[in-house]
């Protein structure tokens, strides 16, 4: 099975937070890190090479976007890709330590939307106005500028699949021969579909999501919460989860379990399983990322293809609600320390161009970060998901509440949710801890 989405897989036990760090003291955290990576990486600043980071290359278009780089010798230095781990929490621990040690030999890295805002504080990601002035950025989504903002800066070029967005896919061969035409429009009419669907078809599972106690977690019952009217932070950085909006998305979060609708295991679940369990035919509905889509037809992935699936929006609480996809996605940055700033840039503008984005998108199915190439037919045609963001997506889309402490946010809301998820704790229980533990991190943060 080839995994094809970059920020996914499983959460991998995160050691430190940054205010255990800071208690610790950064300096002897530092020494440890240091021994932890030595050996570790390809190439070294001394080394002559553009390292850039990033998540597994599922469909080898990164390795033919660097291929053409160094052929055509755009940097006289050669780029390489060094690989990261597929999940987000995982790559992220790998480059907290690696930065915290100063002693990195990245230059290039591939930042996940929730850490521009993060790494811009603690210095390990490069201002990059110079380069990328606002007459380039207005190419761009705007959120995917947005969330590369800090202090006046700019500190990441969007990518690609940025944005990613939440969205549901499903069947639509097995929702004919049940007699559906039109996808669920709530959450209530997919927990029907879901079961009556695949009890007919003779399918394993009917909806299946990514429930797991890590970042993917987070924008799945994020998305509830949204739906239900709930909202974690307020305009003015006031923590509000403990509402009884956001108990009741997450109480809607936990039925998709005691209905029957999706597998207990999706609580253990993450991009990794659940795009398996849906490539293998083994589920009528899955909430996904644009990404999915670039794998059906594709023999070796998975036996479905294009024409039996129709893709729709995140499903809302009541009939004419609005809907919320979490915004995710991937950019790039310039790592602080690196010594050849110039040959990074190159690089980053290489692969962030119309012209790569174009490429890749054809290959991967991503959705591109250049409004351009919303209006280009060849994309359109290589993936209708492309269509389906302009139309929709672009308009639901909501960012998590990034802020400098998300990390930590994050954890907490990881867990909680997880735990609500799974029953070990109601919604009310999880979003009074939440109110606590979130709004305690904020006043650390004053
Ligand atoms: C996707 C998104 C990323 C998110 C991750 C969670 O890779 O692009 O923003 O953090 O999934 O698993």
């Amino acid at each position: 099975m080839t995994e094809k989405n970059e920020g996914s897989g499983a959460f991998a036990g995160r050691k430190l937070n940054r205010r255990d760090f800071l208690k610790m003291g950064g300096a002897g955290l530092a020494g440890a890190a240091l021994l932890g990576t030595a050996g570790c990486g390809g190439g070294g600043s001394g080394s002559g090479k553009i390292i850039f980071t990033m998540g597994p290359d599922a469909d080898g278009s990164i390795a033919k976007l660097i291929n053409k780089f160094n052929k055509q010798k755009i940097s006289e230095l050669e780029a390489i890709h060094r690989e990261m781990p597929a999940s987000s929490n995982g790559y992220y621990d790998k480059l907290r330590t690696e930065f915290q040690a100063g002693t990195s030999d990245i230059s290039v890295v591939g930042v996940d939307v929730i850490w521009p805002k993060q790494f811009a504080p603690q210095n390990w990601i490069m201002d990059l106005s110079d380069r990328f002035p606002e007459s380039e950025q207005k190419k761009f989504i705007p959120v995917t500028i947005s969330v590369a903002e800090y202090e006046g800066g700019i500190y990441a070029v969007p990518w690609l699949s940025c944005p990613d967005a939440g969205l549901l896919y499903y069947r639509k061969d097995l929702l004919d021969e049940s007699g559906i035409s039109d996808p669920p429009e709530t959450w209530d009419d997919l927990k029907e579909m879901a079961v009556q669907v695949s009890e007919e078809a003779g399918v394993q599972n009917g909806f299946v999501f990514q429930g797991s106690n890590y970042e993917g977690g987070v924008c799945n019952a994020l998305e509830y919460i949204w739906t239900h009217g709930g909202d974690v932070l307020d305009d003015n950085d006031n923590v509000v989860i403990d509402s009884p909006e956001a108990a009741a998305g997450l109480e809607t979060y936990a039925s998709m379990l005691t209905s029957g609708a999706s597998p207990e295991a999706v609580a253990n679940w993450t991009e990794t399983e659940s795009s398996a369990n849906f490539y293998n035919g083994d589920s009528v509905f899955i909430r996904y990322w644009p990404s999915l889509y670039g794998g059906f037809g594709d023999t070796a992935t998975t036996k479905i293809k294009p024409e039996q699936i129709g893709i729709t929006k995140i499903p809302v609480d009541k009939p004419g609600d609005p809907t919320y996809s979490c915004l995710g996605g991937w950019e790039m940055s310039i790592y602080a320390n690196t010594e050849i700033e110039d040959d990074a840039w190159k690089f980053i503008e290489f692969m962030t161009s119309e012209q790569s984005q174009k490429e890749r998108v054809i290959i991967g199915g991503y959705d591109p970060s250049r409004k351009a190439l919303y209006d280009d037919p060849e994309v359109a045609e290589a993936t209708p998901v492309v269509k389906l963001a302009k139309d929709v997506l672009l308009k639901n889309v909501k960012s998590r509440p990034v802020t400098e402490y998300y990390g930590d946010m994050s954890l907490e809301m990881a867990e909680q949710f997880n735990s609500a998820l799974k029953g070990d704790i109601s919604p009310e229980e999880a979003v009074k801890t939440l109110q606590k533990s979130l709004g305690q991190i904020m006043e650390e943060a004053q």
